[in-house]
């Protein structure tokens, strides 16, 4: 056989075997590999192409023809090749990131009202239902609202009973009283009433009053604050049997049942007559039990009808006029309809009995 046709056999087989491995290469890595392997500097081509060295000076250029038609045909089938496997590497790469974008989303931890919260809301709910109005004061207050228009004067024992926490170096506007945290709901009557009449209102006045409150006390029952709920109710003939009618309907609509409600004659420096307010204990249905300390009753608020004096503080004729007023702790509430031990878990925001009370999940 002529050397040229050796040559030329060589370059043949050297075509198909290129041909054949490119269409098995499965990554764009081993085509590339392929690619230097075949037409790069020290490839299988280059050595052929020194064996044309060695050939008459004649035969060189039909060789060369040779070679490059080999030489393109084999970049042509690297550069299809390329671009199919390019095109396959791009969908497996969208098949592998697929999203379901129909599947429902992970949720995280969902939070919830605090306990209190929720109480101070349902409790607020049922006396808005029954058409009172929603107040609201301050709570940092000045002693006349807090204590003197609510008939507690000055030397009054009943101030002491308070443990009333004072703002150091914080006095009223005209500078004549120390201010303070509240101690209770109770001057929201006062600022309420004060408004209503400011605004030219004439009773019926029926308003309930959330918020916070301060005493300087800590332990099983009690919290330096709490939350309370003050109701109150003015207009002509009020009395002790709207009071109770109230109470009575408002204690069963809170505890889910028909509660038995006795009042317990009181004092209260703010109403007149005053009376605490027992419930039929729920936890032995008046039985006698550790809760109730075996009496069947559980005190819940104290209450009364309103003094006087506490309508005369704001203008209103008390001749004319006359009210009910009471007042409970939201906490307490909370504890007693939902079992609760100690009134400190509420505060501790230990996620476990939050979690319990629906309020982390
Ligand atoms: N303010 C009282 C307290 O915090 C609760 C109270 C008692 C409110 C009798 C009233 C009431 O309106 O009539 O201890």
């Amino acid at each position: 056989m002529s050397e040229i046709d050796a040559l030329k056999l060589q370059l043949e087989s050297l075509q198909s075997e290129a041909l054949a491995a490119f269409s098995a290469a499965d990554s764009l890595n081993d085509l590339q590999a392929l690619r230097v392997s075949y037409l790069g500097k020290k490839g299988a081509l280059t050595e052929v192409l020194k064996g044309v060295g060695k050939l008459p000076p004649e035969d060189r250029p039909v060789i060369g023809k040779f070679v490059n038609q080999t030489k393109q045909a084999l970049a042509a089938a690297l550069d299809a090749t390329e671009a199919e496997l390019a095109v396959k590497a791009k969908s497996a790469r969208i098949e592998s990131e697929k999203v379901d974008v129909s599947l429902p989303g992970r949720s995280g931890p969902k939070g919830a009202l605090h306990p209190v919260q929720q109480g101070l809301d349902e409790l607020t709910a049922i006396f808005v239902q029954m058409g009172f109005d929603v107040a609201e004061g301050p709570e940092i207050e000045d002693e006349f609202h807090n204590f003197d228009a609510l008939n507690i004067p000055p030397e009054h024992p009943a101030r002491a009973m308070h443990d009333t926490f004072f703002i150091k170096d914080m006095r009223n506007a005209d500078g004549t009283e120390p201010m303070l945290l509240r101690t209770h709901t109770s001057p929201v009557q006062i600022r309420a009433m004060k408004r209503f009449l400011a605004e030219g209102g004439e009773p019926p006045l029926a308003v309930v009053a959330p918020g916070r409150v301060y005493r300087c006390d800590y332990d099983v029952t009690h919290s330096p604050m709490f939350h309370q709920v003050e109701v109150f109710k003015v207009d002509h003939d009020v009395s002790l049997s709207h009071l109770k009618g109230v109470l009575q309907y408002f204690l069963s609509a809170y505890f889910e049942k028909d509660v038995a409600i006795r009042l317990r004659p009181h004092y209260f420096p703010f109403t007149e007559p005053s009376a605490e307010v027992d419930i039929g204990c729920v936890f032995c249905a008046g039985k006698g039990c550790r809760i109730c300390k075996g009496s069947g009753w559980i005190e819940v608020l104290g209450s009364g009808m309103i003094h006087p004096n506490v309508l005369k503080s704001v203008g209103i004729d008390a001749g004319e006029f006359s009210g009910f007023a009471f007042g409970l702790g939201v906490e307490r509430m909370v504890m007693l309809k939902q079992g609760i031990p100690d009134l400190r878990l509420f505060f501790e925001n230990d996620v476990r009995f939050l979690s319990r009370m629906g309020v982390a999940k």
